[in-house]
């Protein structure tokens, strides 16, 4: 991955990720071997840029609805309502995104395993990982979901159902949400995988991929659907006329309902339950 700016007074990019570095390993620092690349898909979508990337900062109120009939199929268990809002919403830096609550009792390398990384996967990761990174997925359990740095990056990281006999694989999506104009985007899919990963798990986790996000995904598909009609009606004479309400997760004096949550263990600022902290951050 290659990051740039035009601009010379722009801060050192380490400097700008600040705290959002620790997260962004999850997706990129998986092995010393490094991560292998695919793609991108490359298509266009009827929508505003910036609901993408909200969407993947913390929009975890959407999935339970939205993503229902995923669910329904038994493709992905994890949408459901209360699995949601166990999660924490995590801010940190530049970035937000998400993360589950895995089943408690466990630690780093049974969390892991949960979600689907085989043992040799989950060796390497114990290296690569730091002490706090492997802490986050150790009691209490958060496993990182899906994130956005600001401003039009985004990175999935989920875990459906991959085969009848129920097999979980993982797997990593790096998205950019390309603005073409305001009312379309040009939406860059990246399949992401351990370089050195087993040659069965990079085919299972492309097919996770694939059966979830990108031009073929459900997931993608569903959200897509929202977001088309979110960039239409927001050129409606009514929405002209309404300031948008995100104030989701405040009190009427503007405070977060849910303090922050003490547990996550994680760099920046956790919130648990619904609410718009990210997208307000
Ligand atoms: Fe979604």
């Amino acid at each position: 991955m290659i990051f740039a700016s035009l601009d010379p007074d722009a801060p050192h990019f380490e400097t700008w990720l600040g705290d959002y570095a620790s997260y962004l390993d999850f997706y990129t620092g998986q092995s010393e071997a490094g991560m292998e690349f695919r793609g991108p898909q490359r298509w266009r979508v009827e929508a505003n840029w910036k609901i993408g990337a909200e969407n993947f900062m913390g929009d975890i109120y959407h999935t339970p609805h939205t993503h229902a009939s995923v669910v329904d199929i038994e493709l992905f268990g994890e949408p459901k309502p209360y699995k949601r809002k166990e999660g924490v919403l995590w801010r940190a830096g530049p970035g937000g995104g998400t993360t589950y609550k895995l089943p408690p009792g466990g630690d780093f390398r049974s969390g892991l395993a949960y979600v689907g990384y085989p043992d040799e996967m989950i060796d390497r990761m114990a290296v690569t990982l730091s002490p706090p990174q492997r802490a986050l997925v150790d009691e209490p359990g958060f496993m990182p979901s899906a994130s956005t740095l600001f401003p039009n990056l985004s990175f999935v990281h989920n875990w459906p159902q991959t085969d009848a006999d129920g097999r979980i694989t993982p797997f990593i999506s790096v998205r950019l949400w390309q603005p073409v104009g305001p009312g379309e985007t040009e939406v860059y899919s990246w399949f992401c995988v351990a370089a050195d990963a087993p040659d069965d798990y990079k085919a299972a986790s492309y097919k996770a991929c694939l059966m979830c996000f990108g031009s073929s995904g459900m997931f993608e598909q569903d959200d897509v659907e929202n977001w088309v009609s979110i960039t239409t009606m927001a050129r409606g004479s009514m929405a002209r006329n309404l300031l948008l309400n995100n104030r989701m997760g405040l009190t009427l004096d503007g405070e977060p309902i849910a303090d922050q949550f003490e547990g996550f263990g994680g760099p920046g600022t956790a919130y648990q339950g619904f609410g718009e902290h990210n997208q307000r951050h």
